[in-house]
């Protein structure tokens, strides 16, 4: 089990995914977590989504144990109280006149193909906005993962050369671009030679990787001789105390003036998703690979860095922020929601 301070640690600011936007359909009523609390995510006859925490305010009913949705309401399994959109209680089950209460609604949004949420160690409302989150190419394949793991790691791992070459047999990593922050976000370019497809020979790869805080990660893979972009969405969410919930997709595009493209639409379709299925089993491999390593060591606050470690060194230098309990990042000129009403 977790210690408190480590809970308290993997609370960060940032939106963090709570599921995959095509799983939370009209009417879906579905149990997360999120920051080490319990949240019920739910989309609105009309289509929005809503994050609120679970339990009703009447008698303290769960609403992932039998909440429905009805039009723009969630009703309570319990005694039927319904509440809106904005968390008031709009109804009661037995025609009596709903009581002044009300959920306590998380700020969510949607981006990226992902249903988020916004954790602020110091309770305040969003100070960034995702919307420019990529999402996935068509056809992805989706993975998601409940593991015994810190988020650090998983954000670190992008930024850890040296680990390339022992945990993913990579030829010659190097830097391409230097890890530079911007805000909320970070970006770096690395390339590598890899082995891909066991048995065929190593294959030169660019990999640019972007964050958004950190609990997003966008890394695109350019194999420098094929016609062929590949794109690792992973969601990273501090999900229960200790645990880490991962939402991974792997996508493909095959370039649109390349040789694979002359074959037409259906069969450029059919070789993507191929191509997507073969490239993701080495994408699984190679975090089911980190995984192992990532749920059995200890998280050093000061590590002994050595040569090749500057991108780890810049990644915690920028991650302190999000620890912060008072806002460190420039305030957006849009009013910010208060945290305890959340909106689409
Ligand atoms: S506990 Fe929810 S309506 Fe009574
Ligand atoms: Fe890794």
């Amino acid at each position: 089990m977790a210690s408190r301070a480590e809970v308290e640690k993997d609370r960060p600011a940032g939106w963090f995914a709570l599921a995959f936007s095509r799983d939370i359909r009209p009417g879906t009523v579905a149990r997360s977590e999120i920051g080490g609390e319990d949240v019920v995510v739910y989309r609105t006859g009309r289509g929005l989504i809503r994050v609120v925490s679970p339990y009703c305010p009447h008698l303290g009913a769960h609403l992932g144990y039998g909440g429905q949705v009805r039009g723009e309401d969630i009703v309570c399994p319990f005694h039927g109280f319904a509440f809106g959109p904005g968390g008031a209680c709009t109804a009661t089950g037995n025609g009596a006149k709903p009581p002044k209460v009300g959920l306590t609604t998380w700020p969510s949004r949607e981006a990226g193909g992902l249903v988020l949420a916004w954790l602020h160690p110091g309770g305040l409302g969003p100070q960034w906005e995702p919307d420019d989150l990529p999402g996935a190419y068509p056809y992805p394949v989706r993975t998601s993962y409940l593991e015994r793991i810190r988020l650090q790691d998983v954000g670190e791992n992008s930024v850890d050369l040296g680990h390339f070459t022992t945990v993913h047999k990579a030829v010659r990593p190097e830097v391409v671009e230097g890890f530079t922050t911007d805000g909320h976000r970070a970006s770096g370019r690395l390339r590598a030679s890899v082995v891909t497809i066991p048995g065929r020979p190593p294959v030169e790869v660019h990999f640019t990787f972007r964050y958004w805080g950190m609990g997003l990660l966008v890394i695109d893979f350019e194999p420098v001789k094929w016609p062929v972009r590949v794109r690792l969405n992973i969601a990273a969410t501090p999900a229960r105390p200790g645990q880490v919930r991962l939402l991974v997709s792997t996508s493909t595009a095959l370039e649109p003036r390349g040789p694979l493209a002359l074959a037409g639409a259906p069969a450029h379709r059919v070789m993507a998703a191929a191509l997507t299925r073969a490239i993701d089993g080495w994408v699984q491999r190679g975090l089911r690979d980190d995984i192992v390593i990532w749920t059995h060591k200890i998280f050093l606050d000061r590590p002994r860095l050595a040569d090749g470690d500057q991108g780890i060194a810049a990644w915690r230098r920028w991650v302190r922020r999000f620890y912060e309990p008072a806002p460190t990042l420039p305030v957006p000129d849009v009013p910010v929601p208060s945290p305890a009403r959340g909106e689409a």
